[in-house]
């Protein structure tokens, strides 16, 4: 059992099983425990994670390297590879799959184009984890989403969970919607028409007995909801600008809409925030995005450690 996650990719979450979910969320709750209590970890000494991110990130790409510093392993980075490295000269990501074979243990990537994590996984014999791919997933970030929300509100199941944003460009809502789907909630998926859930994701959850309800009004769907997912619209997937200037401040949290929203709301974020949550509502007691972010250091320390075997 406790073997099962070692040597796998992570590329979406449908790779993802219940019981290695509960594994990884169990093995980050340890390891937090031993952090906060003081304690060091060296469970990934002397292995290497290549990091090969080839468009811009903050929080995966930093939390991903403390994860690994923090287990007492080393960092392999290629700085802004889409300028940087070979691919610039014509190499294919499985050729690069191929090649970190011989210099890391374990390698996560983050790529403009959907698929470009499989083509590197279908090159590498190492794990390699999906850092997000264009608009495709990011599941390292539905688990440290689906973590957050049991450490907030105590549960996972039965939830009314609202996405709102660019639920059509946003990996981590695709992500998030798959897996948060395993615990029967009710979901409220709040966008502009233009930007709304891929037609695919919805009619799967649908088909699997979850009830989905569309609209636009983030108003109604924050009064009934235990959680508020919400995202900022996603500027880089445009190709049509003036599209974007019209959409991009479709919805403003601010406390004004906290109070209308239902009691105790867990407001959740992937960040960046552009404008879609105002500075005013940080102070609110529920709004747990810095949280979430945070929570990003042991889930990925579980997840490295758990994909070589190192848990
Ligand atoms: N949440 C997230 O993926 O942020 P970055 O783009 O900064 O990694």
């Amino acid at each position: 059992m406790t073997t099962v996650l070692k040597g796998k990719d992570i590329l979406h979450v449908k790779d993802i099983k219940l019981e290695q979910i509960n594994m990884i969320m169990e093995t980050a709750a340890r390891f937090e425990q031993v952090l906060d209590s003081g304690g060091r970890l060296n469970n990934m000494a002397g292995k290497l994670l290549a990091m090969l991110f080839y468009e811009p990130s903050t929080h995966t790409r930093m939390s991903f390297e403390s994860a690994m510093l923090r287990l007492g392993g080393q960092v392999l980075s290629v700085p802004d590879a889409r300028a940087s490295s070979s691919a610039v000269k014509g190499e294919t990501l499985y050729d690069t799959g191929k090649m970190i074979d011989g210099y890391a243990d374990i390698a996560v990537i983050r790529h403009m184009q959907e698929g470009s994590a499989r083509e590197l996984a279908d090159g590498s014999s190492i794990p390699v984890i999906n850092g997000g791919d264009g608009s495709g997933q990011h599941p390292t970030q539905a688990l440290l989403d689906i973590y957050t929300i049991q450490k907030e509100r105590t549960r996972l199941n039965n939830l009314t969970v609202t996405l709102a944003g660019d639920l059509k460009n946003g990996r981590t809502v695709h992500s998030l919607s798959w897996l948060l789907g395993k615990y029967g909630p009710r979901f409220y998926f709040v966008s502009p028409e233009e930007l709304r859930m891929p037609p695919e994701i919805t009619k799967a959850l649908v088909d699997d007995g979850i009830e989905v309800i569309e609209t636009p009004d983030l108003s109604t769907a924050a009064a009934k909801s235990d959680v508020l997912y919400m995202t900022r619209i996603q500027r880089e997937r445009f190709t049509d600008c003036e599209a974007y200037e019209r959409l991009k401040d479709t919805y403003l949290i601010n406390n004004d809409l906290i109070r209308k929203a239902k009691s105790g709301i867990t407001l959740m974020h992937p960040l960046p925030r552009l404008n879609e949550i105002a500075r005013e509502v940080d102070d609110y007691e529920g709004a747990a995005y810095f949280r979430q972010a945070a929570n990003g250091g042991p889930i990925r320390m579980a997840v490295l450690a758990l994909l070589t075997g190192n848990e």
